[in-house]
């Protein structure tokens, strides 16, 4: 039984798992809107500390999937121009979005230190993912 643990715990527990278990998986976290404030506010997450722990609504990769409601797969992070880097050993990313009720309350994000890992299999892994932690809150 994990009944011991917080939301958040559970969420960290995630990340966890996820950056251990996915070589290409270097940094794994989630952001979530900031009540109603037009940005995002950086939960739980593994990897290297990161500047970013407040991203406003339409910038970088997660700002646009705040708005658009759509997963972004990142093959090449130095070909995206609307993008904020976090750490120049990264050469990927992957955002997919959290829906609550249908509303996008939220997102998981996952840098990859590895040139175009993405699949459409992680797309669908991590939108499981997403389902399980929308359950969570
Ligand atoms: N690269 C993200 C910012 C968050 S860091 O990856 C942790 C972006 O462009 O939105």
């Amino acid at each position: 039984s994990q009944d011991h643990l917080s939301k958040d715990e559970r969420i960290q527990e995630i990340c966890t798992i996820l950056e251990s278990s996915i070589d290409y998986y270097n940094w794994v976290g989630f952001y979530f809107k900031n009540g109603d404030k037009q940005e995002l506010k950086l939960g739980p997450y593994v990897g290297e500390p990161t500047d970013h722990t407040i991203i406003p609504f339409g910038k970088g990769i997660c700002g646009q999937v705040a708005v658009s409601n759509q997963n972004f797969v990142v093959p090449d992070v130095s070909a995206q121009d609307n993008y904020i880097a976090c750490s120049i050993t990264v050469k990927a990313e992957i955002v997919i979005p959290i829906f609550v009720n249908g509303e996008n309350i939220g997102q998981i994000d996952i840098d990859s230190n590895t040139p175009d890992p993405f699949s459409v299999d992680d797309e669908r892994f991590l939108e499981f993912v997403c389902k399980e932690v929308a359950k969570l809150l």
